[in-house]
């Protein structure tokens, strides 16, 4: 089983506000969904509850929830009550990656549990009112490759990168 994490964070790892996002980049957005398509995405209750409910569940993917909350049900989506319940039931998957999409508290979890193979990060450069943060890493345990940079535009408030983060366990 792979497991992944996508997120875009700003000069400052902020992620969110308000239980909202900072930004509005459709060229992250498309990213986010072409590289997810297909996949299982696991996301916290309130993530879940922040994407606008004509958009959710996310189409053409597995929507995963993390709630503590045994009543919580939401149509089309699998629901979970620990980590380690999820990991059981898709103990077997070796087509689908695992995307952990998010939000802080999920993200900070999976990276201290040593989840995490692989990270997409978008690094927004500017910075925002943020009150959820992504956690910090050690970059010496992953090898880091650019995907993509994408300049300002009419369409794009800020210009941001796309980075391909690969786990070094067993490497060093
Ligand atoms: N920029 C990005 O890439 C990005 C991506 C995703 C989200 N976000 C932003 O992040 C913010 C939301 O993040 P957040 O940290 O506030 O919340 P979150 O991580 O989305 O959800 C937290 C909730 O998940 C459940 N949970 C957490 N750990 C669990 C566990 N081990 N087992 C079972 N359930 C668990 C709990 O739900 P219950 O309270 O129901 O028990 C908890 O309240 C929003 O602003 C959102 O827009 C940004």
């Amino acid at each position: 089983m792979k497991i992944a994490i996508i997120v875009a964070m700003d000069a400052n790892r902020g992620i969110g506000k308000d239980n909202g996002l900072l930004w509005h980049l459709p060229e992250d957005m498309k990213f986010f969904k072409n590289t997810t398509l297909d996949n299982i995405v696991v996301m916290g209750r309130k993530n879940y509850e922040s994407i606008p409910e004509k958009y959710r569940p996310l189409p053409h993917r597995e929507n995963v929830i993390l709630t503590h909350n045994k009543d919580f049900k939401a149509e089309g989506c699998k629901v979970f009550h620990s980590f380690d319940d999820l990991l059981n039931f898709y103990t077997d998957e070796d087509e689908r990656t695992l995307f952990i999409i998010g939000g802080g508290e999920i993200y900070k979890q999976a990276l201290e549990k040593d989840l995490v193979d692989e990270m997409y990060i978008t690094k927004v450069n500017k910075t925002y009112d943020a009150d959820t943060f992504f956690p910090e890493i050690n970059l010496r345990d992953w090898r880091r490759s650019k995907i993509k940079t994408f300049t300002e535009d009419k369409d794009h408030e800020a210009e941001f990168d796309i980075w391909k983060y690969e786990i070094l366990s067993g490497e060093n």
